[in-house]
């Protein structure tokens, strides 16, 4: 047997220990992925993303380089076995020297709930494979915003993808192209593999605003790409829409969309608000992109214009979890409104964390304010497990050298089981009354 010096052990212990507890080191922003053209048939369909659309029903969305495929999907729920098929309609654009390829948007179903459907898209081509959303709990949302597509952006599509998810919904910020159009192509690419399983519903960021004053409105790839179910919900904008899923209502905001009570979007939100039946939706999730508490340096107080406009509105209404981006680090709050503790306040989650090329935004305000619960300046991505009525687990993950390191988690009971909805209907009503 081989003695070591007593005093070698303790050496080596003590190195163990001290590597184990070792301050996390915070990694560097990466660069963006390269991605290297790919040579294919001109009716080859590429950047297939999937969103839920009326109910039951899905919006198939995909790009071809030719403008004369048909904007076809068919469908069946067995692998090359298509029973139905749907026809929808294209677009495309040009942004100075740039012209996208054709964008075909087609709307399949009615769609049997918590299904598998084998698809495909333009009449031929390969067959991807999508999973409808449950009609009742549980159900699981990933969350994640500000993705990019570098390095980081990679491995956190990487960790969703490893998450048993329904749904991924996306607080703003999506490709950062920040007007170089074929990175909007770069960036369906990469989320392909995702997207076209699952359905990912997403709120514009300011990266998605790509506006030339005089010349280019705002938001004209994005909307011509990232097609949501505005009209479905009653709005008249891409830029804010709602949708309901196994008993939780999502409510998408626009951030870069006017607000003031005198605007469309505050006179939509009201109206879609006041249709939500709180005795059967149980929950009540809004996105948008700037925070409006956010306790981190990086984009301090940008969101409280339309927190003023608009947080007595959702106050009303019992509006359970909040989630924003924006701010590269991750934030949650304890209930609050106005500023104050609340019971039958929101939950605000911030999650601008999803891997972008800017990198993370690492300076806080100390002292901590009393509503912030936990904060962490780290790349990651966030889950919403949603139980039951009263019940939903929310975690938070950190890219922690690749590896998804579970570094948040809390039980979210809903604002129905605290007693909270019944008076606030009333204050709601009140309020929808005022002229
Ligand atoms: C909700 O349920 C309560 C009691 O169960 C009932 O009084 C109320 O009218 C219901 N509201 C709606 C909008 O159905
Ligand atoms: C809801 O889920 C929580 C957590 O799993 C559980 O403790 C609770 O009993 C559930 N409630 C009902 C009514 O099933
Ligand atoms: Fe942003």
């Amino acid at each position: 047997m081989v003695r070591m010096d007593p005093k070698l052990v303790v050496a080596i212990l003590l190195l163990i220990a001290v590597s184990a507890t070792a301050d996390y080191v915070r990694p560097k922003a990466r660069k963006n992925l390269d991605f290297p053209r790919k040579s294919r048939g001109s009716s080859h369909p590429h950047q297939v993303h999937i969103s839920v659309a009326k109910d039951k029903h899905m919006r198939i969305t995909w790009v071809t380089d030719d403008a004369s495929s048909p904007s076809v999907v068919d469908y069946g729920i067995s692998p090359g076995k298509y029973t139905a098929s749907a026809q929808g309609e294209s677009t495309s654009y040009s942004y100075l020297f740039y012209s996208s390829g054709t964008i075909h948007h087609t709307v399949i179903g009615p769609l049997e709930d918590d299904m598998v459907y084998f698809y495909r898209c333009g009449g031929g081509g390969p067959e991807f494979k999508l999973k409808t959303p449950p009609s009742k709990f549980p159900i699981t949302f990933a969350i994640g915003g500000d993705l990019g597509q570098t390095g980081w952006t990679a491995s956190t599509l990487d960790h969703i993808g490893r998450c048993d998810h329904d749904m991924y919904l996306l607080p703003g910020d999506l490709s950062y192209a920040d007007y170089q159009q074929r990175l909007w192509d770069t960036f369906g690419e990469l989320v392909q593999p995702l997207a076209s399983a699952r359905p990912w519903m997403v709120t514009e960021g300011n990266h998605e605003k790509e506006n030339i004053p005089l010349f280019k409105a705002g938001f004209q790839s994005y909307n011509a790409r990232w097609k949501m179910p505005f009209e479905e919900s009653g709005s008249n904008s891409n830029l804010y829409y709602s949708f309901e899923v196994a008993g939780v209502h999502v409510i998408m905001l626009g951030s870069y969309a006017d607000y003031d009570e005198y605007s469309d979007q505050y006179s939509w939100l009201k109206a879609d608000l006041s249709k939500v039946d709180r005795n059967k939706t149980r929950w009540l999730i809004v996105l948008f992109h700037a925070p409006w508490y956010n306790s981190n340096k990086a984009h301090q107080g940008e969101g409280d214009d339309m927190k003023a406009a608009m947080e007595p509105l959702l106050y009303a209404a019992g509006v359970d979890i909040v989630v924003a981006g924006h701010v590269h680090a991750y934030e949650r709050s304890k209930r609050v409104n106005n500023g104050i503790l609340d019971p039958c306040g929101s939950v605000h989650i911030t999650v601008g964390d999803g891997g972008n090329r800017e990198g993370l935004a690492e300076k806080f305000l100390n002292p901590v304010p009393e509503w912030s619960a936990f904060r962490e300046a780290s790349f990651g991505h966030g889950e919403l497990k949603i139980m039951n009525a009263t019940h939903a687990l929310w975690s938070w993950h950190r890219n922690d050298d690749d590896e998804p390191v579970r570094s948040d988690q809390v039980w979210i009971t809903s604002l129905f089981s605290s007693g909270c909805l019944t008076e606030k209907r009333h204050e709601f009503r009140k309020i929808l009354m005022s002229p």
